[in-house]
């Protein structure tokens, strides 16, 4: 059975937003899903407590990039208290709805961005000149629906490349 994914999940996982590394981040977190061994890490750079800018790098399926772009997106410009409020059914919901087999993905997007804002907050606390990278390993959690591996948003054909189209079918138009 094909899975169906939103038109916004299949943008931002074509299309994906603020892909990349900031050069002196404020802020560093990374999170992996061990069951699937993908890994997120996002990049903060802050100013008077806001978000100024915000980069991930995502090895993961493609639900796991979209949620990233989406979390980057949403996270830009928002202050560091209204960032460590956004939750992962709040990433799922602008993304209009994942595949319940692809929930758990979301669940790395907001642990990895909280993640880098807390390395920004314990360097400030304990004023270092270069942030700690703070790393979460994410456990299996009650009824999820983990190790259904990752696949193409279009095809499902399993891919752990961190490539942003799927080398079977490309990305859908
Ligand atoms: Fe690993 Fe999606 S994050 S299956």
């Amino acid at each position: 059975m094909a899975m169906k994914y939103s038109d916004t999940v299949l943008d931002h996982f074509t299309n994906p937003r603020n892909v990349g590394e900031i050069e002196n981040a404020d802020g560093i977190g990374e999170v992996g899903n061990p069951s699937c061994g993908d890994i997120m890490t996002f990049y903060i750079k802050v100013k008077d407590e806001k978000i100024e800018d915000v980069k991930f790098k995502t090895f993961g399926c493609g639900a796991a990039i979209a949620v990233s772009s989406m979390i980057s997106e949403m996270a830009k410009g928002k202050t560091l208290e209204e960032a460590l409020k956004i939750q992962n059914k709040d990433v799922a919901k602008e993304l209009e709805g994942l595949p319940a087999q692809k929930m758990h993905c979301s669940n790395l997007g907001a642990d990895a961005l909280h993640a880098a804002i807390h390395s920004y907050q314990s360097a400030k606390e304990k004023g270092l000149s270069a942030p700690p990278k703070v790393i979460i390993d994410h456990e299996h959690e009650e009824g999820d629906e983990h190790g259904d591996g990752c696949g193409c948003p279009s095809c499902e054909k399993d891919e752990h490349t961190g490539a942003s189209t799927c080398s079977t079918c490309g990305p859908e138009e």
